[in-house]
């Protein structure tokens, strides 16, 4: 089976929809961030503090590269995964890709008690978010499917998710 890949700005739900949609499937399930950070030995924030961000990104490409050879998973990617062309093609032939999304101040609501977000370590976050999905818009543009988790529950968006691949295998 193809591999379903969870894609979509922080905060919109990703790795725990993923986790929920692989435990209810029965598939196995990966996060890239989790991949990269263990694989690095040291936390997202260090990458970004110590290398920057397009080092970062260079990271998340090996690593995808790696994932997309598997089938079967559920795969949770970082945010910024889309804005890289090669990781785009890598996932839509290895599999199906599922964007969530969410309104803006959604978004911050969820992820402003975090500290592990260095995009987001600004003096506005709420306009630093409302910019990066301006800019983000057209990739996320470019799944298979797309679900506003706005109001829904981690269960609704596994349902969801469920209902619309079901013909994708
Ligand atoms: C990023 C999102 C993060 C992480 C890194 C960059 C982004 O993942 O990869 O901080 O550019 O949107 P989550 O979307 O899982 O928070």
């Amino acid at each position: 089976m193809k591999n379903i890949y969870l894609i979509g700005f922080m905060g919109t739900g990703k790795s725990v929809v993923a986790k929920a949609l692989a435990a209810k499937l029965d598939r196995p399930y990966l996060d890239l961030d989790d991949l990269i950070i263990k694989k690095e030995g040291r936390s997202i924030n260090e990458i970004f503090e110590k290398d920057g961000e397009v080092a970062f990104r260079k990271i998340e490409t090996e690593m995808l590269k790696e994932v997309s050879v598997k089938t079967n998973y559920i795969v949770s990617c970082g945010g910024g995964v889309v804005l890289d062309g090669q990781n785009m093609a890598d996932m839509k032939k290895s599999g199906v890709l599922v964007a969530l999304s969410a309104r803006a101040e959604a978004i911050y609501e969820r992820v402003k008690h975090n500290t592990d977000r260095p995009l987001l370590k600004v003096l506005k976050p709420i306009d630093k978010i409302k910019e990066l999905l301006h800019i983000r818009k057209p990739h996320y543009e470019k799944a298979d499917y797309t679900i506003d988790t706005t109001d829904l529950n981690v269960n609704e968006v596994v349902d969801k998710i469920i209902e619309l691949v079901k013909f994708d295998d």
